[in-house]
């Protein structure tokens, strides 16, 4: 289980929180890759339970930060793209993530994910990381169907007080549309809207999808089938971790099942 120390506000809040995480065994920093509704908040979320790793989305700092009540031009302006499911500016995505370079030096390691999405912003986090004396371990690419991305993103209700993924289908609360974990109202998510799927995924072929190739030939990437079930799915993700000869000293188990709903 993810110990308590964990605090997501240290994310949030760029490091001002305190956090002490307690890895199982060595620190893992991870990226996750793969496009929209691929699963890799909820992998995220069963990763962390099981490395003892920080869990960084950039998404949800954006989505933190719409209740902003007297918000930046450029906040304005992300906030603005994000809502039309385009990709927020390097700039201002890079800048978050450098003001959290705290949580990157965490002793329990980091999972990214939704950073970097282009290019210029995985140049960015290689620099930010050298800087720090950090290198990356591994990238887990998910892949998954568009068909597949569709029927996630359509059926997707998210808690906005503890972030908390569900699916209507898949994933279901225990009591309809109420969060498990704090019972605030589930919502969705105002881009997973058809037109604005669209749009994620024509920006996620454009600019994330040559990632893959970026840290494939830097041996970082690894290509994870996104098909089954979250727990089937997180232990082909263990699976795959394990197998890297730096992580031999990997000290966590796979779990069969992973929680309520998987
Ligand atoms: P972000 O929040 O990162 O969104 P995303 O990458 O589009 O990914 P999602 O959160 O939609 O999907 P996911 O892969 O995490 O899937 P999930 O686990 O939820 O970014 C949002 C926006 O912010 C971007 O569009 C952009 O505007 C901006 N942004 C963020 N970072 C940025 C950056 N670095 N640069 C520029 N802009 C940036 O699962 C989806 C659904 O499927 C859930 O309902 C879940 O329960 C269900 N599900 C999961 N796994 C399974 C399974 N195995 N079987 C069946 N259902 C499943």
């Amino acid at each position: 289980m993810m110990t308590s120390q964990h605090n997501q506000a240290a994310w949030l809040q760029a490091g001002s929180v305190p956090c002490e995480p307690m890895p199982y065994g060595r620190p893992y920093r991870l990226v996750l890759l793969g496009p929209p509704g691929a699963g890799k908040g909820t992998q995220a979320e069963l990763l962390t339970r099981t490395l003892g790793t920080c869990h960084l989305s950039t998404g949800e700092l954006f989505r933190a930060a719409k209740c902003e009540t007297n918000p930046s031009p450029a906040l304005r302006a992300a906030l603005d793209a994000m809502h039309r499911g385009e990709l927020v500016a390097d700039e201002v995505a890079v800048e978050l993530v450098r003001e959290r370079s705290r949580c990157l030096c965490c002793r329990g390691g980091f999972l990214l994910d939704g950073f970097p999405r282009t290019l210029a912003q995985a140049e960015a986090l290689d620099g930010i990381l050298t800087d720090l004396g950090l290198s990356l371990d591994l990238v887990l690419n998910y892949e998954v169907s568009l068909e597949e991305v569709v029927a996630r993103l359509s059926g997707r209700r998210t808690c906005p007080v503890c972030q908390k993924v569900y699916h209507v289908t898949t994933r279901p609360p225990r009591v309809e549309d109420i969060c498990d974990g704090c019972g605030a109202a589930l919502v969705q998510r105002d881009d997973d809207r058809p037109e604005s799927i669209r749009v994620r995924m024509q920006a996620y072929e454009a600019s994330t999808r040559p990632l893959a190739a970026y840290y494939a030939r830097a041996g970082k990437l690894v290509s994870v089938p996104a098909v089954g079930t979250p727990g089937e799915i997180l232990n082909r993700s263990l699976q795959v971790i394990k197998a890297q000869p730096s992580f031999a000293t990997w000290s966590g188990q796979p779990v069969g099942k992973a929680g309520p709903g998987d």
